[in-house]
């Protein structure tokens, strides 16, 4: 993977020939000398990346080794380049319990820009683009975690920068015994008129949580919700089909 690199892994030289190892003895520096990396130091970052930590929603473990998914990528800037979502189509991804995708039909793995040996077993959130309040996430997971659906509009950043807004249902999906054993998120084309609203919207909850996290931004939703005098599931829906 070009641009998906554990900060641990890529320290790593590959040392599979004598001349390898001759050559890797030549350049490395002393454990001693102080051009060695301190543990956990980033390695410099392509021009135009960041750092992202990718991280599954399953609980948090406070023992031992991290999850296999904590890692970080790099992650290309936005570039503003629209991937065009063609409207007859959707956008299906399947994720288990924790939120690593499992599944990705043939048009999320050409919007993501991933190959989909790159997105199986990833966390969802290596297609999270920075403009996403964490606030629909925190009311994603909250909802999907109690065996509800929900709609949401979301902005995706792809591989090569470029973004594509959808309009999402995720639902949980349950064994024979009702147990949640994974997520399921099937993607339309948003609703352009929607979008003009929702757009300027994020940007508010984005400046709230700057201020005060996800607790300030939640003033917001509730001020817009309370003067529209609708429910979150309302206010999306009726965005979607009746504007
Ligand atoms: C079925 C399913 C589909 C999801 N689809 C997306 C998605 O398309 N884009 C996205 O950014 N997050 C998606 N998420 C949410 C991510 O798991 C994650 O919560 C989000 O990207 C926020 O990441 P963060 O915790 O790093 O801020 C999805 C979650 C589930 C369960």
């Amino acid at each position: 993977m070009a641009t998906m690199r554990s900060i641990t892994s890529s320290s790593c030289a590959k040392t599979d020939s004598g001349k390898k190892k001759e050559e890797v003895k030549k350049t490395a520096p002393k454990k001693t000398s102080k051009k060695w990396k301190k543990r956990g130091e980033k390695e410099e970052l392509p021009e135009g990346y960041y750092y992202q930590q990718l991280h599954d929603n399953g609980p948090k473990i406070l023992f031992g080794p991290p999850p296999k998914a904590s890692v970080q990528i790099w992650k290309p800037r936005p570039n503003n380049i629209e991937k065009v979502f063609p409207g007859d189509e959707i956008i299906v991804s399947k994720t288990d319990a924790r939120g690593n995708i499992t599944y990705g039909n043939s048009l999320f793995i050409k919007m993501a820009g991933y190959t989909e040996e790159e997105l199986l077993g990833q966390p969802h959130n290596i297609i999270r683009h920075p403009d996403m309040p964490k606030l629909i996430f925190k009311a994603l997971w909250d909802t999907v975690t109690q065996g509800k659906e929900i709609n949401a509009y979301v902005i995706n950043l792809a591989k090569d920068g470029g973004y594509y807004w959808v309009f999402a249902n995720v639902t949980p999906s349950f064994d024979k015994d009702n147990n949640i054993i994974g997520y399921h998120s099937t993607r339309r084309k948003p609703n352009s008129r929607a979008l003009e609203i929702i757009k300027p919207f994020y940007q508010t909850l984005k400046q709230a949580e700057a201020i005060g996290g996800v607790h300030e931004s939640t003033k917001e939703l509730v001020k817009l919700l309370e003067s529209q005098g609708m429910s979150y599931d309302q206010l999306i829906l009726h965005l979607q089909y009746n504007l």
